[in-house]
């Protein structure tokens, strides 16, 4: 049986890892979709034209949607809440449309931040209550894929790290220039509880899911897979420091909560229905930042 996945958000942090995995495994034929980082290996397909969502999936007919794409920077949301509509929720609702036609898998990647994170852990079932327009969005692009299709499902993942382009496109990594830069002093938030995920590693479940679902549609639904590491983004720098053997006198924990959009204090995911699945990958922070970060020591 071939067995085709379509990868919205290819050219992104999490895309990119999903892409190599998929692409790896090699008993998949893969077609990963970007926007702006469009090139030889990437389709440019703008997926809030609901015609040019129709024309590649009628066009590539996958068995499995992976949709990756999202505007995901809080801060960029709270300005832009009209255009993350459209990507967050409406783009999301022509992809689970046009999949449900040809009877497509549709996983929509979502995140921790659609929990408050007043009483962690949360399960799969738990009730949502998002802070901020981020997580109202992301919210809401659960609800449409599963309103359009029972069948699909959600998995919820935390702060990401992984290959980088630049230290900046992860919120975990951009840490790093302040680490490096051991000449002067800096603040670092050691407020809200996070639990930073290697990208490989969520790019592992996905594989490992869509596997399953292809020979058992009992997977359907909401999955949440995470890092186990409680770690404020102080701890983080400090990791990093240490994994270098910088100093870490310069640093400085921040014990108020972040400025900008509202963020959750302690959104854990609880992974139950990944782990009674035997699924699952957790690298060690200190080994997963160290690999990550090395070319740009
Ligand atoms: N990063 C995190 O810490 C984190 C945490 C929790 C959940 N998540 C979720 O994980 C998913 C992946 O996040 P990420 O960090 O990989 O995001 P990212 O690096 O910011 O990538 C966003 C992707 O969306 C694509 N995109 C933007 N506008 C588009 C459009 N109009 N049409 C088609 N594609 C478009 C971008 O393509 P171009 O760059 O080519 O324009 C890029 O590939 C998101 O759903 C996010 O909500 C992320």
């Amino acid at each position: 049986m071939t067995k085709r996945v379509l990868i919205t958000g290819a050219s992104g942090l999490l895309g990119r890892a999903c892409r190599k995995e998929f692409v790896d495994d090699k008993s998949w034929e893969v077609l990963g979709l970007a926007f702006s980082r469009a090139c030889s290996d990437l389709r440019k397909v703008d997926i809030t034209d609901e015609t040019a969502v129709r024309d590649i999936i009628t066009g590539f007919k996958p068995n499995i949607v992976i949709h990756c794409a999202a505007e995901r920077r809080p801060d960029v949301v709270e300005k832009k809440s009209e255009e993350t509509r459209n990507l967050n929720v409406e783009a999301t609702r022509y992809i689970c449309q046009e999949a449900g036609k040809i009877g497509a898998w549709v996983l929509y990647i979502s995140t921790d931040y659609v929990f408050d994170g007043k009483s962690p852990p949360y399960k799969e079932d738990a009730e949502p209550n998002p802070l901020n327009l981020y997580g109202i969005s992301k919210r809401q692009g659960e609800v449409v894929t599963l309103q359009v299709s029972q069948e699909n499902s959600v998995l919820r993942v935390p702060i990401l790290y992984g290959q980088i382009e630049k230290l900046s496109e992860s919120a975990v990594t951009v840490l790093f220039e302040k680490v490096k830069d051991t000449a002067n002093t800096c603040l670092m938030s050691d407020y809200e509880r996070r639990y930073p995920t290697h990208c490989a590693d969520i790019a592992f479940v996905i594989r490992q899911l869509a596997d399953k679902r292809l020979q058992d549609g009992s997977i359907k639904g909401i999955y949440h897979w995470s890092g186990n590491e409680n770690m404020t983004k102080n701890d983080m720098a400090i990791a990093m420091a240490k994994a270098f053997n910088l100093p870490t006198n310069h640093i400085q924990g921040d014990k108020n909560p972040s400025g900008g959009a509202k963020r959750p204090y302690d959104a854990q995911l609880d992974c139950s229905r990944i782990e009674a699945l035997g699924f699952g990958r957790q690298t060690p922070f200190k080994d997963g930042i160290a690999d990550v970060l090395k070319p740009y020591l």
